[in-house]
């Protein structure tokens, strides 16, 4: 059996399969009008896909099944899941409203942004906080370095007085990352600072 981050990694390679594939047609075109093959691939690889910026450029909202798959909720689920037989993630808001596949990075710092006073050092009202949680399991995993070449900026803006803000929705970028509206829509200060 697959896991599901593996399975995350065949659709991966499935897709880079299918536009090697696109891609050699296209060379194969090439050929026939008569232009270079090795021009085409470097052409081919200087056209890389937009970078993701934001959460939910990868997390996507709702998710990609009927379980949620890759949403933030999901991802909770999961890893709590991982921690211990029968662990489980809760399942409301501070507030008691529900949490669901199409919740936002501000509902999960409700609960994991910095706490204080007896949490000093752990989430607000949970074990860690999140920046504990995504900062290591991002920059140390292969399918973030490797298929979305991820980075500080994946998830970060530096705002023009040196905050480091926080991406929560898909940023719309051009092809080297940059953002096409300033501020930037769904751009978070610190939730230490809320
Ligand atoms: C460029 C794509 C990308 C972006 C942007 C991104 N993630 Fe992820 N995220 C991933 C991948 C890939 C994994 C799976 C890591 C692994 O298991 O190797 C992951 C895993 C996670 C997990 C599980 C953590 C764990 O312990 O395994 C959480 C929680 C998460 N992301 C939250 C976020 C939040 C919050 C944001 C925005 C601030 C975000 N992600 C932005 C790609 C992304
Ligand atoms: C009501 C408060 C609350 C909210 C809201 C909340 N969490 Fe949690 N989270 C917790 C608690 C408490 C735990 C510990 C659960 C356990 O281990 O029994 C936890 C555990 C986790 C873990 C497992 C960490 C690890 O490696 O042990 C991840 C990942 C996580 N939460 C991510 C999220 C994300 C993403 C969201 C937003 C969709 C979110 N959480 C919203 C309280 C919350
Ligand atoms: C997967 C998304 C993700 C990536 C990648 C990421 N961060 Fe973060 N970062 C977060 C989250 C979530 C927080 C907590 C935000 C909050 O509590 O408001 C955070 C908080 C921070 C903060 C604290 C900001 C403040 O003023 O409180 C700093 C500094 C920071 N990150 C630096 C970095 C650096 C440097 C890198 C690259 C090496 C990086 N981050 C990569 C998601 C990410």
């Amino acid at each position: 059996m697959l896991t599901s981050r593996q399975k995350f990694i065949v659709v991966g390679v499935a897709l880079g399969l299918a536009a090697a594939l696109a891609l050699a047609i296209s060379v194969a075109a090439g050929n026939e009008a008569g232009q270079n093959p090795d021009d085409q691939l470097a052409q081919a690889a200087d056209a890389a896909e937009a970078p993701r910026r934001g959460c939910t450029a990868c997390h996507i909202a709702g998710g990609i099944d009927a379980d949620g798959k890759y949403s933030l909720l999901w991802e909770a689920q999961e890893r709590t899941a991982a921690g211990g037989e029968g662990k489980q993630h809760p399942a409301a808001l501070p507030g008691g409203a529900p949490l669901n596949f199409q919740s936002g990075v501000a509902d999960c710092l409700q609960c994991h942004k910095p706490g204080v006073d007896d949490q000093v050092g752990k989430g607000a009202f949970a074990p860690l906080s999140l920046r504990d949680i995504v900062h290591p399991a991002h920059l140390f995993s292969t399918p973030f370095n490797e298929e979305y070449h991820g980075g500080c900026f994946s998830c970060h803006n530096v705002a023009n007085d040196g905050t480091w803000e926080l991406l929560s929705q898909k940023v719309n970028a051009n092809e080297k990352g940059v953002p096409s509206k300033r501020p930037i829509p769904g751009a978070l200060r610190p939730s230490e600072t809320w």
